[in-house]
């Protein structure tokens, strides 16, 4: 078992594996144009040739990163592929320098193991501008943030701001 970059030619079976965990919530549901769109953020788990998990890692900027769509094909869990899979993107964040890696979920025990610890969404202004500022379960939000790494001083807010906009710590 060893994880790889994801090539376009993944995009199909990386979007299967992600819709098998998003009609109940555990995972973000990811349109195959979404995928495509960013596959050079993605890796995949391979074993015997045949692709049986995936995992992404979004790059917000030195401080700050965030590990996406992690998951593992039913029939080859418990069998440290997930763990892989956070290491491998751990390791990627790490050669970008990047200084906070954050993560929402609705697993926290799993990433709690691999030494994340729970975090206020609101210390990840970035994430919150992105994804969540869009959400219809922003009022009543059910994963829980967590981070790994110091939390971050600044967010980069996109467009029509882009505004660094430091934080109080
Ligand atoms: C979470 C998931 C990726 C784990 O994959 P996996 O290949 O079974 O994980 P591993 O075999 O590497 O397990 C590593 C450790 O985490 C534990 N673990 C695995 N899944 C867990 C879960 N859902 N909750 C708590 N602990 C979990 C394992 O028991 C193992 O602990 P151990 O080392 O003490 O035995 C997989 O269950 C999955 O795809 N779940 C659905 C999608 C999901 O929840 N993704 C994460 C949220 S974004």
């Amino acid at each position: 078992m060893h994880t790889r970059e994801a090539l376009l030619p993944d995009a199909e079976r990386i979007h299967e594996l992600i819709c098998s965990y998003s009609p109940d919530g555990t995972l973000l549901p990811r349109s195959l144009a979404e995928i495509c769109e960013n596959v050079r953020d993605f890796i995949v788990l391979e074993e015997a040739g045949q692709i049986i998990g995936c995992g992404a890692l979004h790059l917000y900027g030195t401080h700050l990163a965030e590990i996406r769509s992690i998951t593992v094909d039913r029939a080859f869990q418990k069998r440290g592929g997930g763990e892989l899979l956070v290491q491998s993107l751990m390791s990627q964040a790490h050669k970008h320098q990047v200084s906070c890696i954050c993560l929402f979920t609705r697993a926290p025990q799993f990433f709690a193991k691999l030494g994340f610890d729970v975090a206020q969404r609101e210390d990840l202004p970035d994430k919150i501008n992105k994804d969540c500022c869009v959400c219809p379960r922003y009022h009543n939000c059910d994963e829980v943030a967590m981070v790994k790494g110091e939390l971050p001083r600044f967010a980069i807010l996109p467009e029509p701001a882009n505004w660094l906009v430091k934080l109080q710590v």
